[in-house]
């Protein structure tokens, strides 16, 4: 006789149902597979009557979320809810009841991880959480097993389908930011609101929870930097593309070094991409993720980021080593907290590269103007160029490759250019990336 495992689904939109589904059409396989069968036996929805008419077993749907959490027969909680504080509460109700949890929500971890795993630690009960972070990517077990024995150096992550979707089509087919973002809300790629998907903070979400994973220890909100795709024009990617880069809203995590008390720098913000790297070739809704670890080099994963059917490839494997850990209780419970990091580099500290883009009047000395303060704060021109003339011809765009300098060095220099009578529009910098 094989033992039974219960299973308490929180949640049954889009990712919820997905679960539901494969959970039934993958049963057999999972149970010949694990030597247990799951079984769902609460689902915790806001409208039982429309979920029942959509053919979902009335007798298991509850629109009370607690009686889910407090049925004795439910051991493991899977939150797809993705909301904020019912799903907190709902995660650490849990928890206190040693359920096992399982939860795709990205927004939550990244700013209540540090609170979830404190609670996990104290009644020791695992969460795990490989749909926030890429959706059906293996990345989070990835970094959590297959990589445990490597200092990690770097990651580099395209983790927002949507907007790698619009930066694909800006760059492809020359659309504007408007018209590419009105494209993949047709598509059905962007959300309604697509405000986090375009203005870094999904991402960032996720970057948050692969630091936290990568160096032991919970990185604040507040210490990353953040920045979204709103202001690319298409002329960006034009002269990008003569330069010989892509565009690419990229998350970046990066130590410092890997001795103990190293810093950390985490950020999000649009990327010059040298075209020849594999990342300038992800396109559309993929997401893509390359870690470079001590031990084992250059890593990179790739597939699907978000929808239905990858989500819930993730949400299953979570579910599987949910069943497992309740047999055999173990030390790892989803995230290893340490010591040997533990602070973020000051936003004013970090490098990097830079593409600068200006419109200035044509007329001689500007050029002198721009290099004398680049040259006064030591910032470095690695590439000048002067493409055609605006339409009206009394201003021309004049873009810049600058050399290695610190966000403070690029703060004053944007500041003092910006404020010069020759330079007609606020400048456009994007930061650049070589990945050495
Ligand atoms: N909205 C996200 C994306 C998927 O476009 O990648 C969910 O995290």
């Amino acid at each position: 006789m094989q033992q039974s495992i219960g299973i308490g689904l929180a949640g049954l939109g889009n990712v919820g149902a997905g679960v539901f589904k494969h959970l039934q059409a993958n049963r057999t396989l999972l149970r010949e597979r694990l030597g247990l069968d799951l079984e769902v036996r609460r689902i915790a929805v806001r409208d039982s009557a429309r979920r029942a008419s959509e053919g979902f077993p009335s007798a298991l749907l509850t629109e009370n979320w607690r009686e889910l959490v407090e049925d004795p027969s439910v051991q493991i909680v899977v939150e797809v809810m993705g909301r904020r504080e019912e799903s907190l509460a709902l995660i650490l109700e849990s928890i206190a009841r040693k359920k096992i949890v399982v939860t795709a929500n990205k927004a939550l971890l990244a700013e209540h991880g540090r609170e979830i795993f404190e609670a996990a630690t104290k009644y020791g009960v695992p969460v795990f959480y490989e749909a926030a972070v890429g959706g059906g990517i293996p990345i989070i077990k990835a970094l959590r097993e297959a990589l445990i024995g490597n200092h990690i150096i770097s990651i580099h992550g395209i983790i927002n389908g949507t907007s790698n979707y619009i930066l694909t089509r800006m760059q492809e087919a020359g659309l504007s930011f408007p018209a590419a973002l009105a494209e993949a809300q047709a598509a059905g790629y962007a959300e309604p609101d697509p405000a986090f998907d375009v203005n870094g903070w999904d991402a960032a979400h996720k970057a948050i929870i692969l630091a936290s994973l990568a160096y032991g220890f919970w990185v604040p909100t507040d210490k990353i930097f953040v920045e979204g795709i709103e202001n690319l024009t298409s002329a960006d990617f034009r002269f990008a593309r003569q330069l010989g880069y892509g565009i690419k809203l990229l998350g970046i995590i990066k130590a410092t070094s890997s001795t103990p008390g190293s810093e950390i720098e985490v950020r999000v913000h649009p990327t010059l991409v040298p075209e020849k790297h594999v990342l300038a070739s992800v396109n559309g809704v993929f997401n893509a993720i390359a870690v470079h670890g001590n031990v084992v080099g250059e890593t990179l994963f790739y597939g699907r980021g978000a929808g239905q059917d990858p989500t819930s490839s993730a949400i299953l494997c979570d579910i599987a080593e949910a069943a497992e850990a309740l047999a055999n209780p173990r030390r790892n419970l989803g995230f290893m907290p340490h010591g040997l990091y533990g602070c973020c580099k000051p936003l004013d500290n970090i490098l990097s590269e830079y593409y600068l883009r200006l419109c200035v009047e044509d007329r001689p000395g500007v050029i002198a103007k721009i290099s004398g303060i680049l040259g006064e704060l030591q910032i470095g021109i690695s590439s000048i160029f002067q493409p055609e003339a605006d339409e009206e011809g009394s201003t021309v765009p004049l873009v810049m490759m600058l050399h290695t300098a610190t966000h403070a060095q690029m703060r004053t220099a944007l500041e003092r250019i910006g404020a010069l009578d020759c330079v007609c529009k606020p400048p456009q910098m994007i930061r650049a990336e070589h990945f050495s």
